[in-house]
């Protein structure tokens, strides 16, 4: 069996194998639901896209919504990435981990004046601003703290990513960006604006994506806004192309990192703007295949018209599937040589949203490790306290080693900020 994503994933005899670290032993070591992943799988997913812009003025920044842990962080600061940020939390997470701010961009849609403020003391490279009113605010805020702010606006092409609705953005009736028939005013006026220093123009249509196709459209949009606004004299110093690009959770094939940004820099260099710095913000891509999320399985519920294996991890632990029917693979931890069934991967917590994947394939007895594979993206980094669930423990291994990088929540922790009524 193939297992789809990382090469750092895989069986050796019937037991499987993150590195040189066997998983079921992991998990018997730190207890389950435990996310996992592998240093070595996240360096390697950065290699295509320092090789694609090797010889170019370029910075990477790592999307850490898609997972923020501290040690990921570290990681990838040590390796000279910045950060893409959508609010002032991760601006402590990035400062906290040994990251430099004057590589960080801010995105997001509804930025606060506070977490403005906040950025503009760090000293970050950019905001990535997505509406006027925000432009008129982050002016304000500059000046009052006696500065003035880079600015980038975000501009939506109206290219269809072709993915998930809920993970589109890049559609005219996103909220996110500016229009791009109104993006040539909104230039005008953060030109305009005291408080304000134009350095770039950025977009990012989506995730998951697994096409060239939109961002190369997107591209040639960006382009035509970038000569419509020198023409005016307003100067552009970099192109953010945003994140997006999709992994194989199942059976899809994305292009590489190297060969989406081929196909780019050919048309940047085309156009003749191959001086310009160009930045990604790629999130899962950097770490979606680097992690799996382990889980026990606790009973056997066969059934008339479904057999369901009932395990410790639940929707508060990785929301993927219940809230877009994702496909993430599930495998044992140890293959049993016994016969397949088919199960409804579910959890503990009371939803029947709560499931893990369905109609899977494998042999299971109570007790057995099973791992939800690609989780390193979008997993951790969405879990809640749903059911008054503890939130898993992480670990990162590298190379035979294994390092416990947060620990599980007990239940103490999640009611410490709550305070009963006076008698
Ligand atoms: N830049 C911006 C401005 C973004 O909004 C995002 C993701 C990224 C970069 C990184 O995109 P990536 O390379 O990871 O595709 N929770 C969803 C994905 C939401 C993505 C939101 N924005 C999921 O689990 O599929």
């Amino acid at each position: 069996m193939t297992l789809p994503g990382s090469p750092f994933l895989a069986y050796r005899g019937e037991e499987l194998f993150l590195e040189d670290c066997a998983l079921d032993a992991l998990a018997s070591r730190f207890g389950t639901p435990l996310y996992v992943y592998s240093q070595a799988a996240m360096l390697a997913a950065l290699e295509p896209y320092r090789r694609a812009l090797a010889g170019r003025e370029h910075l990477i920044c790592y999307a850490m919504k898609a997972n923020s842990n501290l040690a990921v962080l570290q990681t990838f600061a040590q390796a000279g990435c910045g950060f893409d940020i959508v609010s002032a939390g991760e601006l402590e997470r990035v400062l906290a981990a040994g990251g430099d701010p004057a590589k960080v961009v801010f995105s997001g849609v509804g930025k606060t004046r506070a977490e403005m403020r906040r950025a503009l003391e760090a000293g970050v490279m950019c905001f990535n601003v997505e509406s006027e009113a925000e432009l008129e605010v982050l002016s304000q805020v500059a000046l009052e703290c006696g500065t003035r702010a880079p600015v980038s606006l975000r501009v939506n092409p109206d290219v269809d990513a072709k993915t998930h609705p809920y993970i589109s953005t890049g559609l005219k009736d996103n909220k996110f960006g500016i229009a791009h028939q109104r993006a040539l005013v909104a230039y005008r006026r953060a030109a305009s604006l005291p408080g304000l220093r134009v350095v770039g123009i950025d977009c990012h249509i989506g995730s998951q994506i697994t096409d060239t196709g939109p961002y190369l459209d997107a591209l040639e949009r960006l382009l035509d806004l970038v000569e419509a606004l020198e023409a005016e004299g307003i100067e552009i110093h970099h192109l953010d192309l945003g994140g997006g690009l999709g992994i194989t959770y199942t059976d899809e094939t994305p292009p590489g990192a190297d060969e989406l940004i081929a196909q780019l820099l050919a048309r940047i260099d085309a156009r003749g703007h191959a001086r310009r710095k160009l930045m990604f913000e790629p999130g899962r891509s950097l770490v979606g295949n680097a992690g799996v999320l382990l889980t026990e399985t606790l009973y056997l519920k066969p059934g008339e018209t479904k057999n369901f294996c009932v395990v410790d991890a639940a929707m508060n632990d990785l929301m993927r599937p219940a809230m877009y029917e994702a496909w993430m693979g599930i495998v044992p931890c140890v293959r049993r040589d016994a016969p397949a069934q088919t199960w409804d991967v579910v959890g503990p917590v009371c939803e029947s949203g709560d499931w893990l994947g369905r109609d899977r394939e494998f042999a299971v007895e109570p007790g057995d490790r099973l791992a939800v594979l690609s989780a390193g993206a979008y997993g951790m980094s969405m879990a809640s306290n749903y059911n008054t669930r503890g939130r898993a423990a992480e670990v990162m291994v590298a190379g035979s080693q294994a390092h416990l990088i947060r620990e599980r929540e007990d239940a103490a922790e999640l009611f410490r900020l709550e305070r009963t009524l006076p008698r």
